[in-house]
């Protein structure tokens, strides 16, 4: 029998491009935790991308398989889940994400989130609207089901990686 190392889920929320990802990536490195992608999952099975999910059967479509996800997730121990940027939207996928699961929300200034968005082309939300403008008033209609999803609030702006992890789990 495995042992865990954590005897819950580490659920990784915020922005598009606040780093989740890149976190999930490294926890699992670090951990050697299983990474539940959740946008990687949903696609892969769809058979097609995201951007094409959303044209093909519509934003809800995308939104039910992301509930269909996370409540799959209950059974799991010791995974790293990473969500997209609009799964904490809907309350009924707090509630999932909240049965066993840490929620640890990445923050990052408008300013960086471009930065880092910028040169990505699966991000069906954002694709037209590259601009400073449009992701303060997006992550602004989303800050408060954000901030009243999160367990933990980790600023990323300026950290490294390695510093991010530290203070993720050490605040754990
Ligand atoms: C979305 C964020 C994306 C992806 C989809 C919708 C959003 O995930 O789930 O394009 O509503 O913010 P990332 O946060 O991984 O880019």
């Amino acid at each position: 029998q495995a042992r865990h190392l954590f005897n819950y889920n580490i659920v990784l929320i915020g922005f598009m491009g606040a780093g989740k990802t890149t976190i999930s990536d490294y926890l699992s490195t670090c951990f050697a935790m299983e990474v539940v992608e959740m946008d990687q999952v949903i696609s892969d099975r769809e058979g097609m991308s995201i951007s094409d999910i959303f044209e093909v059967y519509g934003e809800e479509h995308f939104r039910n398989a992301e509930t269909n996800l996370l409540k799959e997730m209950q059974s799991k121990r010791n995974v790293v889940i990473s969500c997209g940027g609009g799964t904490p939207m809907r309350d009924v996928n707090v509630q999932e994400m909240k049965k066993n699961g840490r929620v640890v929300l990445l923050t990052a200034k408008p300013e960086t989130i471009l930065e880092r968005v910028k040169d990505s082309h699966d991000r069906p939300l954002i694709e037209n609207n590259k601009s400073v403008e449009f992701i303060e008033e997006l992550m602004l209609k989303r800050r408060e089901k954000y901030v009243a999803a999160a367990d933990i609030i980790i600023e990323t702006d300026g950290k490294s990686e390695l510093e991010i992890c530290e203070e993720l789990v050490n605040s754990l």
